[in-house]
């Protein structure tokens, strides 16, 4: 995958070394408070990175992983994902969903809403993606105002599971490639 530029972020696929800074706000509460992250031991964050790795290789992939480093020092401070919907019924990349983290060191100044930009771009103009969409628990405003802050509409409230069985209301939230060029 190439790499995506920012104003103030580079965005790149993950490397073995990335597990220090990655392990930092992945094993932070604050951060993975409402996210599956929560529940994961070291051995698990461990084998994701090495999963996250594997894939950035395979040219089948139906998931892009980032790592969000900051231009100005190259450190790691966030992690970005968008893939093929699991409820999607079509093949390809046409309906995308997408997560995200930062390190709480790093929230409140605007670097999720300029990374999802640039990655609703790329998904829209390079993986033929026609829709995105995100969820997130309702408790959780930070992301629900990143979504809305960086085009998404609101959809509905939904009583579901994030597919490991954690069963939560969440809002959803979608972008579609019709919606994106009127932005710009
Ligand atoms: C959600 C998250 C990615 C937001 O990224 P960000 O780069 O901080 O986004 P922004 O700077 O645009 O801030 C978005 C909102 O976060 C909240 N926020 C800002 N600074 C904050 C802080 N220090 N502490 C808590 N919330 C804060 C505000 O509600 C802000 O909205 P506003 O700009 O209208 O005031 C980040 O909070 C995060 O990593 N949270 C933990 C992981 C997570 O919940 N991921 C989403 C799962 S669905």
């Amino acid at each position: 995958m190439p790499t995506i530029e920012t104003e103030r972020l580079i965005l790149r696929d993950f490397v073995p070394s990335d597990w220090d800074a990655l392990n930092a706000f992945l094993s932070d509460p604050s951060v993975t408070r409402y996210m599956h992250f929560s529940s994961w031991d070291e051995e698990k964050r461990r084998q994701w990175l090495a999963s996250r790795v594997k894939l950035a290789s395979n040219p089948h992939r139906d998931a892009y992983d980032w790592a969000i480093t900051l231009r100005s020092n190259g450190l790691l401070i966030g992690w970005l994902i968008i893939g093929r919907s699991r409820h999607a019924t079509e093949e390809g990349m046409r309906e995308c969903g997408c997560g995200y983290a930062l390190n709480q060191h790093y929230w409140g100044q605007g670097y999720m809403p300029e990374v999802l930009q640039v990655a609703f771009t790329y998904a829209f103009t390079v993986l033929g993606t026609q829709r995105i969409h995100a969820e997130c628990e309702r408790e959780n405003i930070a992301s629900a105002r990143v979504m809305q802050k960086c085009g998404m509409e609101y959809e509905g409230t939904m009583y579901d599971d994030d597919g490991l069985g954690n069963w939560e209301h969440r809002y959803r939230y979608v972008i579609t490639v019709q919606t994106e060029k009127t932005l710009r």
